[in-house]
């Protein structure tokens, strides 16, 4: 694939049909801008397992987008459903007002969710997700006559996404250290469940690491439970680099939240909509929270919408216990946006019609097995792997962190793989209509970089 020169729309010897942007004064997030602008990747359409970039070629979508498309990419379900949406009715707002799509989405997705979280709140994203539980969570204690617990607990290398409360309870120090003074205060994190001295090349959930849980009693007693809010973690962390939780770990944490009445929130905006072989990680793994947070595959990533689910006594303390005519003062202008309603409408039948958490459940062991073979090439220290996602993790190179991963990554999408890097790990997380052969072709792709790049 060529490398394309800035502002290269007169450039005869290209095929595309899209002219060459200029990339001046787009401020890129979590980007390598000056790099990027050096040296562009631009995609111009998508279809089924595969985007076209704007040369014209084929590139194979191994990471679902963003974890988003969920049901493969172009799905005229979806934009239907959005045209149709958007012409009958374009915007509504939610504050003080209703419009019934939104109530009827709620519906559907309490359908999915489990036992007891019976309530929905939508944001648009999933730093809105997150910020939106954790004050859920100050919420329902104050309502409930405990207005001294305030204190969060989230873990180390979590990320939940980018608001002032997602980046005090994440643990990715890239993501907090030039914001460090204005961070929330009375937050603590647990320590984080990778391991690879001991679990390296475990396939699915490792038998390491769940006394790590046990820190947990430890910061009780150091701040008193009178004093916490709430516990967040993801079930599963998909942005750190596919980290999985030990066998037990999730179950250990429920059962000292629930003794202290803490709050378990689990931010599911990467796990939630089948990625790990159920609609939800809670599912797949048998631990119920109280406050779930989501956003990307609710809608396949085709319009920006996240949805909290919360367990119904916190909504029904929350709505008790206020004097106030509002009882919860939070809310966006999109919140429940009428088309973005509409393509999860679309989205959620296409995943029940085509039986796509099964299938990610089904498939699990041959994409094990795919990333597994990987095992043996070149500085490969680890293999992770659950549902449809895996991590491949390297050693790092002489020039230093991130980059062997950069140039894996780097080689795949030249050679027409979309894969994900984070630091020196590789995350796959193709949408749920994968077939075996596409799987084959992404793992041979990945195995051809690994080598090349050494
Ligand atoms: C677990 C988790 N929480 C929150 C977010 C933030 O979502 P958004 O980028 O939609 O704000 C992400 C994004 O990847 C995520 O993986």
């Amino acid at each position: 694939m060529a490398d394309l020169p800035l502002n290269s729309s007169s450039d005869a010897s290209h095929q595309s049909s899209t002219e060459h942007p200029s990339l001046e004064h787009f401020w890129m997030p979590f980007t390598a801008n000056r790099q990027f602008k050096a040296n562009p990747r631009l995609l111009t359409k998508a279809e089924g397992m595969y985007y076209t970039d704007i040369d014209g070629n084929k590139v194979l979508d191994a990471t679902a987008g963003l974890w988003c498309c969920n049901a493969g990419h172009g799905r005229k379900e979806i934009s239907e459903a959005v045209s149709k949406q958007i012409k009958e009715m374009d915007y509504a707002p939610s504050f003080q007002m209703g419009h019934p799509i939104a109530f009827e989405l709620a519906e559907r997705l309490v359908e999915l969710s489990p036992e007891g979280l019976n309530k929905v709140f939508f944001t648009n994203s999933g730093s809105e997700s997150v910020d939106t539980a954790l004050k859920m969570a100050l919420c329902y204690h104050r309502a409930n006559g405990q207005a001294s617990r305030t204190r969060f607990i989230g873990r180390e290398m979590g990320y939940h996404g980018v608001g002032f409360g997602g980046i005090s309870v994440g643990g990715l120090s890239n993501n907090r250290k030039a914001f460090s003074g204005q961070l929330l205060q009375g937050v603590d994190h647990l320590p984080h469940t990778l391991d690879i001295q001991n679990a390296a090349f475990t396939r699915g959930l490792s038998h390491f690491g769940a006394e790590k849980a046990e820190v947990l009693e430890q910061l009780v007693t150091l701040h008193g439970a009178e004093n916490i809010a709430a516990v967040i973690v993801e079930p599963m962390s998909g942005s750190a680099g596919v980290i999985l939780p030990p066998q037990g770990y999730l179950k250990r944490l429920r059962e000292i939240t629930k003794k202290h009445g803490i709050l378990l929130i689990f931010d599911e905006v990467i796990t939630a909509f089948g990625r790990v072989g159920a609609a939800f990680a809670s599912q797949r793994w048998g631990v119920i929270p109280d406050i779930i947070t989501t956003a990307k595959a609710i809608n396949n990533g085709a319009i920006p919408m996240g949805a909290v689910f919360v367990q119904d006594f916190i909504h029904d303390t929350c709505m008790q216990g206020s004097n106030e005519l509002i009882e919860f003062f939070h809310g966006y202008t999109y919140s429940g946006h009428p088309v973005a309603a509409a393509a999860a409408l679309a989205t959620l039948s296409i995943y029940e019609n085509e039986q796509l958490f099964e299938r990610s459940f089904e498939l699990e062991r041959y994409f094990e097995d795919a990333v597994h073979s990987l095992k043996g090439l070149p500085n490969v220290i680890d293999i992770r792997n659950t549902g449809l996602v895996a991590g491949i993790q390297f050693s790092p190179n002489a020039q230093g962190a991130g980059k062997r991963g950069y140039g894996v990554f780097e080689h795949c999408f030249r050679h027409g793989t979309l894969v994900r890097a984070t630091g020196d790990i590789i995350a796959m997380s193709p949408p749920l209509i994968v077939d075996k052969r596409e799987i084959d072709q992404m793992v041979n792709s990945l195995s051809d970089a690994i080598n090349a790049v050494g």
